[in-house]
């Protein structure tokens, strides 16, 4: 039996895929690369936005035309946040899906291959969490540490798609990144919906920390940073749970990567209250300017919705204005998408298509601005890369920083961790050249080992 795994949406989804097709494997299948090969495929969706669903619906309508042609012989599996909506499972009727799962029952995956025909979207936190083995050969590894949200911002579906939070216990934790690291992963990012709130789903201002197994975030981060592993990341954080803690223990800790993703959604505290973000423009610079004394260098980004409904000129333009503000190495930067069954689309109406798009334009005109400025700042200075292997130019690998600016390294070194020294940025790349070891056999070497004047290298950009 030949099995595929199509994924859409976030991090949290390819982890899930990740587990699905290690259980898919315990169960004899044999993971092919195109579904058109499969005899079952499933489909991993995400919801958040009107792109993730429409991409979905046209897969499932693809799916069900060759199950026609089979003479019925393709199961077809619809998981993920979709699954656990009316919208999704509106569909999973409409393409006569088999097997429908929500991200609450993932675990319920082998008995709902094994029955053919299933349904399941009761959210049980014992059901929610696997130990996938280290995916293999992979230099960078996710680690799911807690599912859910328990924040209801106004526009966001993923509440009613993942539940509420529900932290892991740290020993689990613990072991799985110990297996990653075993298995050559060297560089291990944690996961979480809103990761820094780990530890204190117990509701009510009561933290799981103090209940044995569940530390708090930053001595989480302590703990998994001593397991040895080069580097550790964590996304997403929500502003009002980046606590002085995390911050001094993302200080302390040299794997932790000062890489910090904090999504402010909006400039404007008009939009934010609307958008029940729970802070305000003023909490949020504070935040970012006590990042800035506590770690200074760290790489700050952060995702913005453009044109929530009510949004005037004004407020964008406090947005725009928090932008150049914080001087933000990169953003996701969306378009407001409503979202049935949340309160924004019951109580506030859309705002035109072309207000969004002009809005969304002027953005990214400032970040390309911005991003060449916060990467100039790097030429000449030398870097750690992680080279994951992947060759999108020809005379370089690819790989990242520790701040997560993707790398180009010229020659043809190995995956692993490599020095470098900074030769020329653009606003999405920083162009290097190994040092150190690894460094290739240039004057500077023979000359005793001290760096020539970095010159830009010709033809890049
Ligand atoms: N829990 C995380 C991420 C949630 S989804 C957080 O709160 O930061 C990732 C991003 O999608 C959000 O940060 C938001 O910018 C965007 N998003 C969510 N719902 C959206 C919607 N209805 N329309 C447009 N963007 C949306
Ligand atoms: Fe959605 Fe807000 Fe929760 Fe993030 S914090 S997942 S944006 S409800
Ligand atoms: Fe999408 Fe669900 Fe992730 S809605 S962004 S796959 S949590």
């Amino acid at each position: 039996m030949r099995a595929h795994v199509v994924t859409f949406g976030c991090q949290m989804n390819e982890y899930d895929t990740h587990a699905i097709q290690s259980e898919l494997a315990g169960l004899g299948y044999s993971l092919v690369e195109d579904y058109h090969d499969a005899d079952l495929v499933l489909v991993n969706t995400c919801a958040v936005r009107g792109k993730p669903v429409e991409k979905a619906n046209t897969l499932l309508g693809e799916l069900r035309k060759q199950k026609q042609q089979r003479g019925g012989h393709l199961t077809i599996g619809l998981m993920g946040c979709l699954a656990q909506l009316p919208e999704g499972q509106r569909m999973g009727k409409k393409f006569n899906v088999d097997i429908m799962l929500g991200p609450g029952a993932i675990t319920e995956i082998v008995p709902a291959i094994e029955k053919g025909r299933f349904q399941s979207f009761e959210f049980k936190s014992e059901l929610q969490f696997y130990s996938p083995p280290p995916p293999q050969g992979a230099i960078s590894a996710n680690l799911t540490i807690m599912r859910g949200c328990n924040h209801r911002c106004t526009y966001c579906i993923v509440p009613m798609t993942r539940g509420d939070e529900v932290s892991r216990p740290a020993a689990d934790i613990i072991q799985e990144a110990r297996a990653l690291y075993a298995a050559g992963v060297q560089e291990v990012t944690l996961l979480g919906q809103n990761v820094n709130s780990y530890g204190l789903d117990l509701g009510t201002g009561m933290r799981r920390k103090h209940l044995d197994g569940y530390p708090s975030f930053g001595a989480l981060l302590r703990m998994v940073g001593r397991t040895g592993i080069p580097r550790l990341r964590f996304v997403t954080s929500h502003p009002i749970n980046f606590d002085d803690e995390i911050m001094e223990a993302i200080a302390d800790t040299p794997a932790v990567c000062r890489y910090i993703h904090l999504p402010v959604q909006s400039g404007s505290n008009r939009i934010l209250k609307r958008m029940a973000r729970e802070y305000t423009r003023e909490f949020y610079l504070e935040r970012v300017s006590r990042i800035r004394q506590l770690l200074p260098d760290a790489t700050i980004t952060t995702d913005i919705i453009v044109g929530f409904p009510g949004e005037s000129e004004e407020d964008f333009q406090q947005t725009f204005a928090l932008y150049q503000e914080v001087e933000y190495d990169t953003a996701y930067l969306f378009i407001y998408s409503e979202r049935e069954g949340t309160a924004a689309q019951k109580h506030f109406d859309d705002i035109p298509k072309a207000v969004k798009t002009e809005r969304l334009g002027r953005l990214i005109e400032l970040q390309k601005q911005l991003s060449l400025q916060q990467n100039q700042k790097w030429v000449g200075r030398e870097v750690e890369v992680l080279i994951n292997g992947a060759a999108v130019e020809e005379g370089f690998v690819q790989g990242h920083t520790r701040g997560n600016h993707v790398v180009m390294l010229e020659g043809h070194l190995p995956p692993g961790i490599h020095q470098a020294q900074v030769l020329h940025a653009t606003p999405n790349r920083l162009y290097c050249r190994a040092v150190g070891a690894d460094a290739p056999l240039s004057q500077a070497h023979i000359k005793g080992g001290r760096s020539l004047p970095i010159l830009p290298t010709k033809g890049l950009s």
